[in-house]
């Protein structure tokens, strides 16, 4: 694997590649983002992967400056794992002057956990474009973990043409639920004990609807049962998968969404059926 810092030496590298298969993180990797570089190698071309904390999707006092910087091993990890190109860059090279020109996400960013991260999505879709750029891919891997954001990242490539395909990856979970994520390593032992009860409200909410229940009561029934469990929840929802806006008699595939605090760690979960 050859790792890049620069847009340089990624252009040189990506010279005349076709077929380049992009995988954006934000570093301090697990099980979860390698499942997408496997994802990414089915798909055919060189596998690209990039590693950037994007500053611009951090809202005032999030965990920016405390998100795990582990690139030496990210490295390795990406490595082992097949990646062909791992792209590094600083702050500077990708945003070299302020960015005042960003994405604009579509009305369905502002609900859910935008509501609760104002300016959060533009930030992603800023970033994810200018990467999208920069590595010129033929198709991005996903995780479904961030459903809203992978949703919003479809309508961003549909919308401005790009000629790019985008692929989800299903959620990677630990044999308890817990869906992986690189903010699972700030959780305390005791709080990793709790943690699985997010998947566990989901589920709850699952079968509440095939039950009957009316969907808001499910989602309120749910939420209450976290927060009684030492939860502070942001919030559970249930969305039409394909247009994340609340289902309809129409609506083939249901999202159940939360996100929710256990102590300072916020955690985010999806289930579609
Ligand atoms: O999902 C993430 O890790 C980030 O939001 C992404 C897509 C790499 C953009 O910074």
């Amino acid at each position: 694997m050859r790792t890049v810092h620069s847009t340089a030496e990624l252009r040189a590298l990506l010279a005349g590649e076709q077929r380049v298969v992009f995988v954006p993180t934000m570093g301090n990797l697990h099980r979860g983002h390698l499942r997408l570089i496997h994802r990414a190698r089915e798909l055919g071309g060189p596998v690209v992967a990039s590693v950037f904390v994007n500053r611009l999707q951090f809202g005032a006092g999030e965990d920016f400056d405390r998100y795990p910087r582990t690139l030496m091993d990210d490295a390795q990890a990406l490595a082992d794992a097949g990646c062909d190109v791992l792209f590094a860059p600083d702050e500077q090279t990708i945003y070299p002057n302020p960015q005042t020109v960003v994405v604009q996400p579509p009305s369905e960013a502002d609900q859910l956990c935008g509501e609760h991260r104002p300016g959060h999505f533009a930030g992603v879709l800023t970033v994810v474009c200018k990467l999208f750029n920069l590595v010129q891919p033929a198709a991005a891997v996903f995780g479904e973990k961030d459903f809203q954001q992978l949703w919003l990242i479809r309508q961003m490539a549909a919308q401005l043409a790009m000629p790019i395909r985008i692929v989800g990856h299903a959620t990677e979970r630990d044999a308890d639920g817990l869906a992986l994520s690189s903010r699972n390593r700030y959780l305390s032992p005791v709080e990793r004990k709790v943690a699985p009860q997010l998947y566990a409200a989901l589920c709850g909410v699952r079968e509440s609807i095939h039950a009957g229940m009316a969907v808001g009561a499910a989602a309120a029934a749910a939420a209450s049962t976290l927060g009684a469990g030492g939860w502070e929840v942001d919030y559970v929802a249930v969305r039409d998968a394909a247009s994340l806006r609340e289902p309809t008699p129409e609506t083939t595939t249901w999202v159940v969404l939360a996100a929710a605090r256990l102590g300072s760690t916020r955690l985010i979960d999806n289930i579609t059926f």
